[in-house]
């Protein structure tokens, strides 16, 4: 059997593409065959909205044990695609967890994840918050792996080496340094093609940088329909994108 991926899509900047690159490459790998979980690490709640899920609860409730798993997934939405959404009170469930001793409150999610062994995932996707906090440390605890989103701008730069020096810190408390797979150049217009090349090597990275996604009105569009981009539109320049994204990343 193959081993199960955890990811975590992140970078301690907004507006760059996280929650678009979650749900579109969750997307793109269950539509490969790939049984997959979304989950939504992030207080603001987009991935549940964007893909037309209106849960009052969901993670908020799960990590801090008021809710069993099967309670909060929304499995019948899409094929091969659970969701767990982020719930309304996630942020006051991040406050409870705050409460537990600093091993406990920043391995929660790491642990529920770690009850879904009888589950047949085969990847599972985390859109994680834009800032440092309780959940995003949950979140990087609980992956292997980073995504790194990034608008190759110069003023994103000194927000992707915040993020780096981030994870080396968190890095010191695990067993194996957290992988970044790889900055994700994305919102690229085509002009900016070569833009921030060297700037995006790092000898920590394992994998090349993967291919960009590009500036594409179709993902802009998607999570105002509540449909993923192989739903709105198949053929869309992002969709072709998020697939080689999935390929490039050994994903399927
Ligand atoms: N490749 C793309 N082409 C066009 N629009 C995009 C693309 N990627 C993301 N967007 C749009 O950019 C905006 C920000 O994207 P998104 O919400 O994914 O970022 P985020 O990093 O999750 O933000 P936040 O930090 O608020 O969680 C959204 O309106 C989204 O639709
Ligand atoms: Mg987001």
């Amino acid at each position: 059997m193959r081993k199960r991926r955890i990811l975590a899509i992140s970078a301690l900047k907004g507006g760059v593409g996280k929650t678009t690159t979650a749900v579109s490459l969750a997307a793109a790998c269950a539509r490969a065959g790939r049984r997959v979980l979304l989950v939504d690490v992030d207080p603001q709640g987009c991935v549940g909205a964007s893909i037309g899920l209106d849960g009052e609860t969901g993670l908020d409730a799960w990590l801090v044990g008021e809710a069993a798993f099967e309670d909060v997934v929304a499995r019948e939405n899409r094929q091969n695609l659970d969701v767990v959404v982020a719930g309304a009170r996630l942020l006051a469930a991040e406050d409870q967890l705050r409460e537990k001793g600093k091993e406990k409150r920043r391995h929660r999610l790491e642990r529920r994840l770690g009850e879904l062994d009888g589950e047949a995932y085969d990847v599972v996707l985390l859109d994680c918050p834009p800032s440092a906090s309780l959940l995003l440390e949950n979140a990087w605890f609980a992956a292997h792996e980073l995504v790194l989103p990034a608008k190759l701008e110069p003023l994103s730069l000194p927000a992707l080496e915040r993020t780096k020096r981030f994870v080396a810190a968190i890095d010191a408390g695990r067993p194996r340094p957290l992988r970044i797979d790889g900055v994700l150049p994305d919102l690229l217009r085509p002009e900016d093609s070569r833009v921030g090349r060297d700037t995006r090597r790092d000898p920590r990275e394992v994998h090349e940088d993967p291919d960009p996604i590009r500036i594409n009105s179709a993902l802009a569009e998607a999570p105002r329909t509540g449909k993923t981009i192989y739903e709105l539109d198949p053929g869309a320049r992002g969709a072709v994108d998020y697939a080689l994204l999935a390929e490039d990343l050994g994903l399927v």
